[in-house]
């Protein structure tokens, strides 16, 4: 009963020949797969050229960030969630570990960007996982219930609904070292957990968890057997549309 989503983090790739080409490519090869959400985030500059020619199809688009801000003012470089949602964006990345780890993102500003995006009426794909030296410290399961409890912290049950959550282990992001479909499972049913604590489990059986870190057409049909697993945050394998595609039809 949760559908799975399966999105794709551009980051900072591709100008607009390039991002447009991919996304027309893409929209054929996952045009059947209904079995789950596809999702692409592009660099802001290219969001709404990707959304405008993505319209009609099965294909969402994300930015990959936005402002703390919800209230259009003085905030030179800053994008505000409604102006994603304003160029076509129906979901939104917080969280990302790259933000956190090299911009200053901390669990304060996650909670407000959540909070900013839900209010533009996005949702929220809101990113959590430890760094190496911390699951090796066996402190996997702390630093990732404090970025919950953090990020998470004014929402309310009716939010809910609109909170995706992608666990991403550090070290498995661009190093092509997965998590194991069970290490995810472990630490996706402990979000899972964490949730039924902090709100409810009905809300917590709802909850979507997507796995993110190395995904590849060759390793998610294993991720996905896992039961707390719902779907993937892809980086790099996202970046081709045939590649993407594969991940997306898993299934088949
Ligand atoms: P990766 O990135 O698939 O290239 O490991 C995942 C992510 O950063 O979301």
């Amino acid at each position: 009963m949760r559908k799975p989503v399966i999105a794709g983090n551009w980051k900072m790739h591709k100008l607009i020949a390039d991002s447009v080409a991919t996304a027309l490519a893409l929209k054929p090869l996952v045009a059947n797969a209904s079995h789950c959400e596809v999702v692409i985030a592009p660099v802001f500059t290219v969001l709404k050229t990707v959304a405008d020619r993505l319209e009609g199809s099965n294909v969402r688009v994300a930015g990959q960030d936005c402002s703390t801000e919800s209230k259009h003012g003085a905030h030179t470089g800053e994008v505000a969630a409604d102006m994603l949602r304003d160029a076509g964006a129906t979901y939104i990345i917080v969280g990302h570990s790259e933000r956190r780890q090299f911009y200053g993102e901390t669990d304060e500003s996650v909670q407000r960007k959540t909070a900013a995006a839900l209010a533009a009426g996005l949702m929220v794909i809101m990113c959590v996982g430890e760094m190496l030296e911390q699951r090796e410290g066996g402190n996997a399961e702390s630093v990732v219930r404090g970025q919950l409890e953090g990020g998470l912290r004014e929402l309310t049950a009716s939010d809910l609904e609109r909170i995706i959550v992608a666990y991403e282990p550090v070290w498995a992001i661009g190093t092509g070292r997965t998590a194991t479909p069970e290490q995810a499972q472990e630490m996706h049913a402990f979000v899972r957990r964490v949730f039924a604590e902090r709100f409810s489990p009905q809300a917590s059986d709802a909850l979507r968890i997507l796995y993110g870190g190395s995904v590849k057409p060759d390793n998610i049909a294993g991720l996905m057997k896992q039961p707390d697993l719902d779907g993937a945050l892809v980086g790099g394998a996202s970046l081709e549309a045939e590649t993407f595609a594969g991940i997306v039809n898993y299934k088949s």
